[in-house]
């Protein structure tokens, strides 16, 4: 297993749509690789998620999880999740808006409106089909990695870009304010 370089904004990789993965090469040795060396790399830079493009290999397959983590200690837990050739196949009505980051636009932040619930399918990593219901961050999280696949990133969903933010005055002046944080 090993920690992948994570293409930044203007790489044409985050702008190329990416290429379905065969289900019966779901179980090979590249593509379960792959989807480890997606994890690593996603728990070594506090992702919430990460897709494929983002690691230069333009495959649909998202990986997701938020446990205690420190760029998003404010959102709900999500569990480790992995999806291969994901499709939302229903959106709720209403939408809310939530603060975005993203490890290809390091350090900016935005708020983005987005569904609060979505129907996901898909493969699981056996390349079994899964269906997810999401809510909320959840939610949230996977129209963001979904988008990735699309060759979309956060900021094309803004329609106001008055709230883009640098790291640290996103965390100064639109974080939740957390007594256990240090200044
Ligand atoms: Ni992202």
């Amino acid at each position: 297993m090993s920690i992948l370089k994570v293409a930044q904004l203007g790489n044409p990789v985050l702008r190329t749509k990416a290429e379905p993965v065969l289900r019966d090469i779901i179980h090979s040795e590249e593509i379960q690789g792959l989807i480890d060396d997606m994890i690593d790399t996603m728990r070594e830079y506090n992702g919430a998620g990460l897709a494929a493009p983002q690691v230069h290999e333009s495959v649909q397959i998202i990986v997701l999880e938020a446990e205690n983590n420190p760029r998003y200690k404010d959102d709900p837990d999500v569990p480790l999740t992995i999806v291969i050739n994901p499709k939302i196949v229903s959106f709720s009505e209403e939408m809310e808006e939530g603060w975005e980051g993203c490890l290809s636009l390091n350090d900016l932040w935005g708020l983005v409106n987005r569904a609060v619930k979505i129907t996901v399918t898909g493969f699981d990593r056996n390349g079994d089909p899964l269906t997810i219901e999401a809510e909320g961050f959840f939610a949230r999280a996977l129209q963001h990695e979904i988008d990735h696949l699309h060759a979309k990133v956060f900021i094309d969903r803004m329609t106001d870009l008055t709230s883009l933010s640098f790291g640290k005055e996103y965390q100064r002046y639109h974080r939740e304010y957390d007594e256990d944080e240090e200044e």
